[in-house]
């Protein structure tokens, strides 16, 4: 079993680098924004209430977010049974912290972090292309900037988190998308 948590700001290719990593190692991946917007299509209360942060671009609630987690690992058990790529999720200390439990707790670990490092306005950038036609109500200018004040307040002090567990990995997140694997790869590789 190996799990990993893809890192990285908004935009940074979290996404996109999970896919390749899908395919080529057989995780199942979890993206904590995905789970969301489905319950935002499906009008759930669950949906009603995330709406309301992710249109703001804020955070949900550690408490409500970490049961949320907690209940897809439990739905997914036979699926997560060789890893799962945690895309999205930490994103504070209290997640990441409940996250070591929550594994712990299921006989596993965190065994990499891939931490996607790539310059601001890149990132702005791609948000905004992408905004085009993603129809994701976070994809413009003013909740990209919220976004981008929430990554760097609470959710960029994970990196430090994870160097002090000896499982970050830097990953310079621009170039080509293949090039980027291509390091995920060697990172990953080197930790199996
Ligand atoms: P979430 O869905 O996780 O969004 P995000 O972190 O803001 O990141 P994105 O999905 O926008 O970007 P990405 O890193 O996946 O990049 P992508 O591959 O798409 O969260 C949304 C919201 O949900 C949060 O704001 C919050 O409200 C809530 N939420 C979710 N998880 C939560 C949690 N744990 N706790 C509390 N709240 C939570 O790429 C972006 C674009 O760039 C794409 O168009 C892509 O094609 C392009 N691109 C990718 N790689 C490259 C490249 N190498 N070169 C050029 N373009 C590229
Ligand atoms: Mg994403």
């Amino acid at each position: 079993m190996f799990n990993l948590v893809i890192f990285g700001a908004p935009g940074s290719g979290k996404g996109t680098q999970s896919e390749n990593l899908i395919q080529n190692y057989g995780l199942y991946h979890i993206s904590t924004g995905d789970v969301l917007r489905d319950h935002i299509k499906r009008g759930t209360e669950l949906g009603k209430i995330a709406d309301a942060f992710i249109s703001d671009g804020k955070l949900i609630p550690d408490d409500l977010m970490i049961n949320i987690l907690a209940d897809v690992l439990d739905k997914n058990a036979d699926a997560t049974r060789n890893g799962v790529i945690f895309d999205g999720f930490p994103r504070t200390i209290e997640q990441a912290k409940a996250l070591k439990t929550m594994l712990a707790e299921r006989g596993t670990q965190v065994n990499a972090v891939i931490g996607l490092e790539v310059a601001e306005e890149e990132l702005i950038d791609r948000l905004i292309k992408r905004g085009k036609d993603s129809g994701r109500s976070d994809d413009n200018l003013e909740t990209i900037k919220k976004r981008l004040d929430v990554y760097h307040n609470q959710t960029s002090p994970l990196r430090d988190f994870y160097i002090a567990e000896g499982l970050y990995e830097a990953i310079h997140g621009s170039g080509t998308v293949e090039g980027i694997f291509a390091d995920i790869r060697t990172a990953i590789d080197a930790r199996r």
